[in-house]
């Protein structure tokens, strides 16, 4: 299976591309870097992106960007940036992505747990991915061709613990091969519609 990984350089997409790369063909998307790479925020980037890789069978997002920040001094620009990034890059991905897909493939998107379970600073973070979730649902009863769509919605990483950690107290966090399984499951599985909660 041709499989591509956007964000494939990040904490996530590292251990998504070691969970597939022995039995699967797989295109290592970044920004910087990878073997392509693509600005999401960008939908002729994205364009560009499909015109370089070719057809493939199952798309794998990991990435996208939010503003963490006090709640009291939010303004708009700062929750755009997650709309731009976060919500906007992934729902391009896919609606530009779809003519590029083979019949049959799947797209696999990432969210994270603060769309259930908020923490301080955060709501940038929950809005993008609630809303990411809402259309993955939906996009997936409309999706042609037998195409699939499913979210992973991970936990803070153990990876991530040093980086993140402050900002969530008592939060458990998860393996980042545990995380990559369900990127697994959705893109090798036939599920569709479905929002992986691995925590
Ligand atoms: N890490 C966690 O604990 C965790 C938990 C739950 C949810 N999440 C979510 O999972 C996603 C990935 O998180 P992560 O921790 O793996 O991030 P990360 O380590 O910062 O990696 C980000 C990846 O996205 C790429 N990227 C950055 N800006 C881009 C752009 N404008 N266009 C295309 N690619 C871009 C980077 O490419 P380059 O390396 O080439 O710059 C890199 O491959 C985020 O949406 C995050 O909110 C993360």
């Amino acid at each position: 299976m041709k499989i591509i990984v956007v964000g494939a350089t990040g904490t996530i997409g590292k251990f998504v591309v070691s969970a597939l790369q022995d039995q699967h063909e797989v295109i290592a998307v970044g920004n910087r870097g990878g073997k392509f790479q693509v600005d999401i925020t960008d939908s002729q980037s994205i364009r560009a992106l499909f015109d370089k890789t070719g057809r493939f069978d199952a798309l794998i997002a990991t990435v996208g960007k939010v503003h963490f920040g006090d709640f009291a001094k939010l303004t708009e620009k700062e929750v755009e940036i997650g709309i731009r990034s976060k919500l906007m890059g992934q729902v391009n991905l896919v609606l530009i992505g779809r003519d590029h897909m083979n019949d049959g493939g799947s797209f696999t998107l990432t969210t994270g747990v603060l769309a259930q379970d908020p923490i301080r600073s955060g709501a940038c973070a929950s809005l993008a991915n609630g809303a990411l979730e809402s259309f993955a649902i939906a996009a997936a009863i409309e999706l042609p061709r037998g195409l699939r769509i499913n979210v992973v919605s991970p936990g803070l990483l153990d990876e991530s613990l040093a980086s993140y950690g402050p900002f969530f107290p008592g939060h458990e966090t998860v393996p980042g091969k545990r995380v990559a399984k369900a990127y697994v499951k959705s893109a090798l599985g036939h599920q569709t519609g479905q929002i992986y909660r691995v925590l």
